[in-house]
């Protein structure tokens, strides 16, 4: 081989990550192979010896595999066998190709991280519900168009992300479900011709279901589509909940204080504290997306079955495995560490005509049509304005210069708590519907998915 495509071609360095797959497959391959009479009783057990041998060495020394010149994990392991025990580790490979055998270790592997990353999304979710129930009552701006919108509760706007994650965690389990199934016995495309028994393969290596096509079994990759898409959407939305944390742990609005322990201090300026944890969070979602990307150009027009471009799959699982699992950890320690001010959010609520929605509903009661009512309270707002003063400054007489529907109750109307807990349908940011929420949701989190057992059977 050239030396610069020797180098090229090779994958180890990248697909190394998939040693302990690669031998349970293997393991379990073997037994496959004795029990269809192409490997005798002793030549399993030597080959189970060897492998575990192997795998003892890879666990505890790095430089095993670190400097191994060999072309892939597979091959990799393969030589090794062959050097401890001899000629019976020649005939493992029998009726298999490192074109089902990749399939079988990468979809091994992202069923286990799949776990991983329903644990991350958890403990992410944990912290948001604690955080929620430790500031139950607390009020805070809701917001559109980034711009103050209406009272809400701090549970009620936690529970946003909540709902979130949770969708996240389905998307996941969907991922799980078509990622658990087992692609060994395609061959290198055609099937395997020496009759190994694909449902005992199946039911030792703890997959739910047999792939039923063996082309589709070596080329497929949509697994790592769903993965890497399923993972793109968590990094938006951990890019959305970081832009919302900087933003409300500015001095503008500063209800949220960070801790030191996820913040940096500028090089320059003494006084800055500021929120690197998040901004990375924000970042790091573009190099997953980039990853999804990758793949889908990677797959778009590639031939039946297997191709070698295939191989460059893997750097975009292991990154998106990584990236994901370091965010989901330091968002959690963000949230966890959160610090809310009760008395900045209050002077927050203040001034900003948040519940002028409440006084054209309270005109709407009385039976005015809300287009009218709508109207009415705009011109009242501008006045309000003009004379610097808030809604419940302006005197009753003013009011009543506005509308005869106006009573003393009007003010009652405009107080924060009153419009929070008018808000009471199913959904809404009424505090016994936070509480429902809150506890619909510490259920949801004690569900064990079947990708945290590793099976769905
Ligand atoms: N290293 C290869 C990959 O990751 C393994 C499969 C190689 N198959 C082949 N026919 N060359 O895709």
């Amino acid at each position: 081989m050239d030396e610069a495509f020797e180098r090229f071609n090779a994958s180890l360095s990248m697909d190394r990550r998939l040693i302990l797959e690669d031998i349970e497959g293997s393991m379990a391959y073997a037994e496959a192979l004795e029990q269809a009479g192409v490997l005798s009783p002793q030549e399993l057990r030597r080959i189970q010896e060897g492998l575990g041998e192997i795998r003892d060495r890879a666990q505890r020394d790095r430089g095993f595999l670190a400097e191994a010149k060999d072309e892939d994990v597979h091959s990799f392991v393969e030589a090794r066998l062959v050097e401890i025990i001899g000629e019976a580790g020649m005939k493992l490979h029998t009726g298999r190709s490192r074109n089902d055998q990749v399939a079988l270790d990468t979809r091994l592997f992202l069923k286990k991280a799949i776990g991983q990353v329903q644990q991350g999304l958890k403990g992410l979710m944990g912290e948001l519900l604690g955080q929620a129930r430790r500031h139950r009552d607390l009020v805070i701006p809701g917001y559109t168009h980034l711009r103050k919108a209406q009272p809400i509760l701090l549970a009620h706007y936690l529970l946003a992300w909540f709902e979130m994650f949770s969708r996240d965690r389905d998307r996941f389990e969907d991922c799980f479900r078509r990622t658990d199934c087992m692609p060994l016995g395609a061959g290198a495309l055609a099937g395997n011709a020496f009759g190994v028994d694909r449902e005992a393969l199946r039911k030792k290596l703890n997959f739910s279901r047999i792939t039923s096509n063996s082309l589709d079994a070596v080329s497929d990759r949509d697994y790592l589509v769903d993965f890497v898409g399923a993972g793109s959407l968590t990094l938006v939305h951990l890019s959305r909940l970081a832009e919302d944390l900087i933003f409300f742990s500015t001095p503008e609005c500063g209800w949220i204080e960070l801790s030191d322990e996820v913040t940096t201090g500028s090089s320059l300026m003494p006084q800055k504290k500021n929120p690197d944890s998040l901004e990375l969070l924000r970042g790091k979602s573009g190099r997953v997306i980039g990853n999804l990307t990758r793949l889908l150009v990677l797959l778009k027009g590639l031939p039946l079955t297997y191709n070698k471009d295939l191989q460059e799959d893997k750097e975009a699982l292991f990154d998106t495995l990584d990236t994901l699992l370091d965010c989901l950890q330091v968002a959690q320690a963000v949230v966890r560490t959160l610090e809310v001010d009760a008395g900045a959010a209050r002077k927050a609520l203040e001034g900003d005509f948040m519940t002028a929605t409440d006084l054209a509903d309270y005109l709407v009661r009385k039976g005015m049509p809300f287009r009218e009512a709508h109207g009415l309270v705009g011109r009242i707002v501008l006045e309000c304005e003009g004379r610097q003063i808030g809604l419940s400054e302006l005197p009753l007489s003013r009011y009543r210069e506005f509308s005869s529907l106006f009573a003393e109750d009007l003010f009652q109307a405009l107080s924060v708590r009153h419009g929070i807990e008018a808000r009471s349908v199913p959904g809404g940011t009424a505090p016994e519907r936070v509480a429902e929420a809150l506890s619909r949701a510490e259920q949801s989190l004690t569900l064990q998915n079947p990708s945290e057992r590793g099976t769905s059977v």
